[in-house]
């Protein structure tokens, strides 16, 4: 009965670790998804998350049942801490219902379902480009998806007019994704005024913010300035959503532990809100899990822990921002054609080189170097070890 059934490509961005680990050369880099790799090339495990999950074996009152629909209740007031800040008008009026979700992508996909069901305008802009999975997603979940102008291929910086022209155009209402910090794929983020300018035309035509926030902390090393922007639009008494992820700032990747927040005018209204979203939840997947919850739970209600993370934190982002400065000295070194300052400017965990398609084939069957079609790379997954064979790949690439 399913002799049909057509093969399904891979994804754009786990299927390149499907080809990389089928590539026998002991050289080979993986560039592609964006994973935090040690100096050596490593997966990391936070000595912090070490140390919380060692609390949670030791402790013979934590029992493995059913988390309710909407999760650990510390888990959720302290990710809306984080995020909105602790001193969040918001929070202290009780106008804010978050709820965990399975990671980012399971928080976006929580609150395009219950956009699609109870907000009155069904289309969402997502930024150009954008993280592939956003269009899936929302689709998805119901929405229909455009896109707004983010990107200046030949600034390699931000359009910002013609972002500002596409919000304008868009209808009253619709919903508008932004990326909280080092947008994903381009590492491109508005300035603060530019932020300001945008919260104002958004706020003055009614448009409804989606902020996913993935990188928290990981961007520029301070957990504050990375929620600055969601901040601006939460202190204004304006409604916003926000799903927060743990992959990377955490390093949870695979504990898939995010939350979902949603800002509204009131509490009754939140509390209603809530409501309707456990019945997004329950039959999608009935309850998260337990374990990265806890974890996260742990480290945020725990002074030392928390500065603890916070240190590791800054260590994993200053880390990237030297394999920046590391590449672009090597391209300089090599005098690779072309500016390539945009490695130093772009910020977060991925660099949006320029290399188009044929050339990243290129690398890839020639230096074993993997990674996104669009000519992104995970700067996080280099190591001073692999910078040269990278500017030697790039500086190929370019000039053949
Ligand atoms: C990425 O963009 O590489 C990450 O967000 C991982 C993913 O799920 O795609």
């Amino acid at each position: 009965v399913f002799a049909g059934v057509v093969r399904a490509p891979e994804d754009p961005i786990l299927g390149v670790t499907v080809a990389y680990n089928k590539d026998p050369n002991p050289n080979k880099l993986n560039l592609g998804v964006g994973a935090y790799r040690t100096e050596e090339g490593k997966p990391l495990v936070l000595n912090v998350v070490r140390r919380a999950e060692q609390m949670l074996v030791n402790d013979p009152s934590r029992v493995k049942e059913y988390l309710p629909i909407i999760g650990l209740a510390d888990f959720n007031k302290l990710s809306a801490k984080l995020i909105f800040g602790a001193d969040s008008p918001a929070i202290k009026e009780n106008r804010v219902t978050t709820v965990q979700c399975l990671s980012g992508t399971g928080s976006l996909r929580v609150g395009g379902e219950f956009l699609a069901r109870h907000y009155h305008e069904r289309t969402i802009y997502v930024p150009s480009p954008t993280w592939g999975n956003h269009l899936k997603v929302f689709a998805i979940a119901g929405l229909s998806v455009k896109t707004y102008r983010y990107y200046n291929p030949e600034t390699r910086g931000l359009d910002f007019q013609g972002l500002l022209e596409d919000l304008s155009a868009a209808p009253s209402g619709a919903i508008i994704l932004l990326h909280a910090c080092a947008h994903n794929p381009t590492g491109v983020d508005p300035t603060v005024e530019q932020w300001e300018q945008i919260r104002q035309l958004m706020r003055s035509k009614a448009l409804l913010p989606f902020f996913d926030s993935a990188y928290q902390g990981f961007a520029s090393g301070s957990l504050d300035t990375d929620a600055q922007s969601v901040r601006m639009f939460v202190s204004d008494g304006g409604e916003c959503l926000a799903a927060q992820s743990y992959a990377k700032n955490m390093g949870l990747y695979g504990e898939r532990v995010g939350a979902l927040s949603i800002v509204c005018k009131t509490s009754d209204i939140a509390s209603r809100v809530e409501s309707q979203l456990k019945l997004v939840i329950r039959p999608m997947y009935s309850n998260p899990p337990i374990h990265g919850a806890s974890i996260v739970a742990a480290i945020l209600k725990d002074s030392q822990l928390y500065n603890e993370w916070t240190q590791e934190l800054k260590a994993m982002a200053d880390r990237i921002i030297s394999m920046r400065q590391q590449l672009f000295d090597a391209l300089q070194a090599r005098g690779t054609p072309g500016d390539w300052s945009h490695i130093i400017k772009q910020i977060g965990m991925f660099t949006f080189t320029g290399l188009n398609a044929k050339q990243v084939a290129f690398m890839t069957q020639e230096y074993h170097i993997y990674m996104t079609s669009d000519g992104r790379i995970s700067m996080a997954g280099l190591s001073s070890q692999t910078v040269p064979l990278l500017a030697d790949a790039i500086h190929a690439a370019v000039s053949t």
